[in-house]
C-alpha cells in the first residue's frame, strides 16, 4: 500500500542520512568503532532502532568490512588506513518498517583498480535498480547485475543475495546478483526490495571467519558492496534508500 512505502521511505531517509554521516567520517585513523558509536547515536535520535542490532546475536549497530571483506564485519579496532576501501551496510527501523543500504567508502587516495572496483559496482546496482519495472521478471534484476560486473572483468559473489525487506529485513524473494534474464515471479506495484551486488576483483569465492559473522574473498582479492531499498511504482523504480542533497535534521 502506498502509505506503507511512504513509511518504508522515511526509514530510507535515515539509512541515507546515517551512511552520509559515516562518509564524513571515514577517514584515516578513525576505527570503526567509532562509526559504529556514531550510526547507532544517529538512528536513536531519529526516532528509529539499529535493525542489525541483536539480529541472529548480531552484536553491533552496522557492518563495517574493509578490503578483501565482502560483508558482515563486526565493528571494532580496526583502524582505517589511506588506500583502504570499506564497505559499511546500515539497517534502520522506524514505524515498523525497515529499509536497508550499503556503500562502499574509498578512505584517502585509493589505487585505480580499487575506483574501478566500486564503480563497476555502483553500475551493476544501477542496472538492477534499472530492471525494477511492472511486467519485468525477478531475474531480469540479477541478469542486468552480472552483466555488468562481468563486464567490468569482476566476479559475482554466489553465496549471498538481496532480499524482499518491508515488515521485516528479510522477506520473500531472494534475489541472486547473477543468472539467465526473463524468470523467477513477475514484478508488481508495491514490491520493495533489497538489492545489493557484492563483487570480487578476483574470483567469486568467499570464506567465513571465526567470530562466525565476517566473510572475505577466498583470494584476498577486493571486494565492494552497495545496496538500496527500492520499491516498484507504476512510474518505475524508486531509490527509498537514496542520498539526499540536504542532510540532517
Ligand atoms: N544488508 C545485510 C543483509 O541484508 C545486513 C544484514 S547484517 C546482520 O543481510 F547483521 F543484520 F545480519
Ligand atoms: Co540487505
Amino acid at each position: 500500500a502506498a502509505g506503507e512505502i511512504e513509511r518504508m521511505a522515511r526509514a530510507g531517509e535515515v539509512v541515507a542520512d546515517t551512511l552520509a554521516l559515516i562518509g564524513e567520517h571515514a577517514r584515516p585513523g578513525v576505527t570503526t568503532q567509532e562509526l559504529d558509536e556514531l550510526a547507532d547515536e544517529h538512528i536513536r535520535s531519529r526516532g528509529g532502532t539499529p535493525t542489525f542490532k541483536g539480529y541472529r546475536g548480531y552484536p553491533a549497530s552496522i557492518c563495517v568490512s574493509p578490503n578483501d571483506m565482502v560483508v558482515h564485519g563486526i565493528p571494532g579496532p580496526y583502524t582505517l588506513r589511506d588506500g583502504d576501501v570499506l564497505s559499511v551496510d546500515v539497517g534502520v527501523t522506524l514505524d515498523g518498517f525497515v529499509a536497508d543500504s550499503a556503500f562502499t567508502f574509498p578512505i584517502g587516495e585509493i589505487s585505480p583498480e580499487a575506483e574501478r572496483l566500486l564503480e563497476g559496482c555502483q553500475g551493476a546496482l544501477a542496472a538492477g535498480i534499472e530492471q525494477c519495472r511492472v511486467g519485468n521478471r525477478l531475474s531480469d534484476i540479477s541478469h542486468a547485475i552480472q552483466r555488468v560486473t562481468e563486464e567490468h572483468g569482476f566476479s559475482v559473489v554466489r553465496s549471498l543475495v538481496g532480499h524482499g525487506v518491508g515488515r521485516s529485513m528479510h522477506e520473500e524473494p531472494q534475489i541472486p546478483n547473477f543468472g539467465e534474464p526473463g524468470r523467477g515471479p513477475l514484478l508488481s506495484e508495491g514490491m520493495t526490495f533489497a538489492i545489493e551486488p557484492m563483487i570480487n576483483a578476483g574470483g567469486a569465492e568467499v570464506v567465513l571467519h571465526d567470530d562466525e559473522w565476517s566473510i572475505s574473498t577466498a583470494d584476498h582479492s577486493l571486494s565492494a558492496h552497495f545496496e538500496h531499498t527500492v520499491a516498484i511504482t507504476g512510474e518505475g523504480p524508486r531509490i527509498l534508500t537514496a542520498a539526499r542533497a540536504a542532510v540532517r535534521t
